[in-house]
């Protein structure tokens, strides 16, 4: 087997929402197998953190403010990297929102607003301004990290849901049309996994007894499970696959 189908090295990625959870084990991942990580979130203190924690283990990684659901930051983020790199390979569209959690029919439109905002318009927006760059230097691997529930609408998560459904089906959309340039587009589906975003349910020992049956690995995914995933994707172990949507689950849409 070529030792290195999953080396990323001269490799320039994006990983956005990467200061904490799964963003950031996908940041330290890739960083382990040679590419230089731009790790962008909206707080300054987090990236830098992250980016310096790659630093501290041996990797290449710089940190970039970037509020991923506003056009002017994303445009920003993309013109910095490449003037500054020459180039940009990989973007992992990580960061998402979800405030609300409750009756669907009682979904507040600023909630909805700030969740399209940031988990579709956000996606779309980084994904075709990095996709035209790509377009115009050779190519390159985009991943966005979707959601079980994309597939399998979680109850009181209406529009998270929703947005994420979107995430799967852009994610086909951008493939087919960007396949030419080769740019592949792929997607992976975590199931639960233990980070901040998803608390209220792994912290909260009644409700995370009634999901884990649901579950049948029976347990909470951690997020360095869920970022090989994403390493293999944008690698040269997977140089013929595109518009693939891949679930990280312990087999929960089984
Ligand atoms: N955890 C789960 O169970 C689970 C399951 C399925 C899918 N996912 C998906 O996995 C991805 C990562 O989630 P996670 O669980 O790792 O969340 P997390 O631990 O809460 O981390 C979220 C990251 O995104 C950043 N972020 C949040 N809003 C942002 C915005 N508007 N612009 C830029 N950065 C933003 C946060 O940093 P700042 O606060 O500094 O911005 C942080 O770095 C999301 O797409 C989520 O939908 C998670």
């Amino acid at each position: 087997m070529d030792s290195k189908l999953f080396d990323l090295s001269q490799r320039v990625a994006v990983v956005s929402g990467g200061s904490r959870g799964i963003g950031q084990a996908i940041a330290e991942l890739l960083a382990a197998h040679g590419a230089h990580v731009v790790v962008s979130s909206r707080r300054a203190e987090g990236v830098e953190e992250s980016a310096a924690a790659i630093r501290g283990q041996g990797g290449s990684a710089e940190a970039a403010v970037c509020h991923a659901g506003k056009t002017d930051d994303i445009d920003r983020l993309v013109k910095q990297v490449t003037d500054q790199h020459g180039r940009l390979d990989i973007l992992v569209n990580n960061a998402a929102a979800n405030p609300y959690f409750g009756p669907i029919l009682e979904t507040d439109p600023s909630a909805a607003d700030k969740t399209i905002e940031v988990n579709m318009r956000g996606y779309f927006h980084f994904t075709k301004q990095v996709g035209a760059y790509m377009r115009d230097h050779g190519g390159g691997s985009i991943v966005n990290i979707a959601s079980v529930n994309g597939v399998r609408p979680a109850p009181w998560q209406g529009i998270y849901s929703i947005t994420k459904a979107a995430v799967i089906n852009m994610t086909q959309a951008f493939a087919r049309e960007c396949a030419p340039n080769n740019i592949r587009v792929n997607a992976v589906l975590p199931g639960l996994t233990d980070t901040k975003f998803a608390s209220a349910i792994t912290k909260n020992e009644k409700v995370l007894k009634n999901v884990l049956p649901l579950i049948p690995m029976g347990r909470v995914a951690q997020p360095e499970e869920i970022a090989p995933a994403v390493l293999f994707l944008v690698s040269d172990a997977a140089t013929y696959v595109t518009g693939v949507c891949l679930p990280v689950d312990g087999g929960f849409l089984t």
